[in-house]
């Protein structure tokens, strides 16, 4: 009798999103990006090779936020081969867990193993200016759901994953060293991801800092998970957008967190860029 295990209908739908992309690219790259809210320009320092719109690949859900364009883009960055999703998918769009985080599971299996991500956050830590950048080191998952309940395929990763260090803590350094070279100032510190799509209460703001958070966001925390499930490498890079300080909070519309994003975006794209060009093999 054979003894391998039948293969899971995750598998086969990453299975299928891969042959049909690989039907376009030849391209292999190890180092995959999520550009978040705002942060789309990065794309454009991407030699691209080509790009594909999320609705052509199987299985990968549609985007609904305007300010979120949906299309994988493959090309080289400072002569790296990358993969970078342009768009993602929220939790509070209705999307389930396992739909957010399906394309990292197809990075994956298109061979990615160093995951780069970004985000706009709002900032907790009263030291944070909007505009400023902050080093994810750590997260708090306060979603209320989480992307690897249900069945657990084995060949993925395992059923229990360690937690212990979420955010690689050598690309950590190498961004801090980087960000010196390059005349960045960057913070370090916690990300709590909470599902929306409100903003948070005043009481809710002085929660998430009570309980060691510095920014808070929408997104990242469920790619996180599933990409360390499966052991690949992750780093996350925040914008803040706006200063959440309970006892002075302004009231905050969409258009200014983009602002910030536009504002902050060059910061970011060069960080980003010379992480990937100094990435060990
Ligand atoms: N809360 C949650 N998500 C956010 C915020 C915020 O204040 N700013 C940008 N994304």
């Amino acid at each position: 009798m054979s003894q391998t295990a039948p293969v899971s209908l995750l598998r086969q739908h990453m299975q299928e999103a891969v042959e049909v992309i690989q039907r376009t690219t030849a391209l292999q790259p190890r180092i995959g990006i999520i550009l978040g809210t705002g942060l789309g320009e990065l794309a454009e320092r991407i030699e691209q090779e080509c790009a594909i719109p999320y609705e052509n690949i199987p299985h990968f859900p549609i985007s609904t936020v305007e300010s979120h364009k949906g299309r994988l883009i493959f090309g080289h960055l400072r002569n790296r081969p990358v993969v970078a999703m342009q768009g993602r998918f929220h939790y509070y769009e209705g999307y389930t867990m396992q739909q957010i985080t399906f394309p990292v599971r197809v990075l994956y299996a298109l061979g990615v193993r160093t995951l780069l991500v970004s985000n706009a956050a709002g900032g907790l830590n009263p030291l944070f200016r909007r505009g400023d950048l902050m080093l994810i080191v750590d997260h708090i998952n306060l979603m209320g759901d989480n992307p690897l309940i249900g069945p657990n395929d084995e060949s993925l990763g395992p059923r229990f994953p360690d937690m212990s260090e979420p955010y690689s803590q050598r690309l950590i350094a190498l961004a801090e060293e980087l960000a010196l070279e390059l005349r960045l100032k960057v913070y370090k510190g916690v990300y709590v991801a909470v599902a929306g799509p409100n903003l948070e209460t005043r009481a809710e703001y002085r929660f998430l800092r009570l309980i060691g958070a510095d920014a808070v966001g929408m997104s990242t925390v469920p790619e996180v998970l599933v990409a360390r499930h499966m052991g690949m490498e992750v780093f996350g890079l925040s914008i803040i957008t706006d200063e959440c300080f309970p006892e002075a909070l302004q009231p905050l519309s969409l258009e200014q967190v983009l602002e910030a994003a536009r504002t902050a975006e060059p910061k970011m794209t060069s960080l980003i860029s010379e992480l990937v060009a100094r990435l060990p093999e």
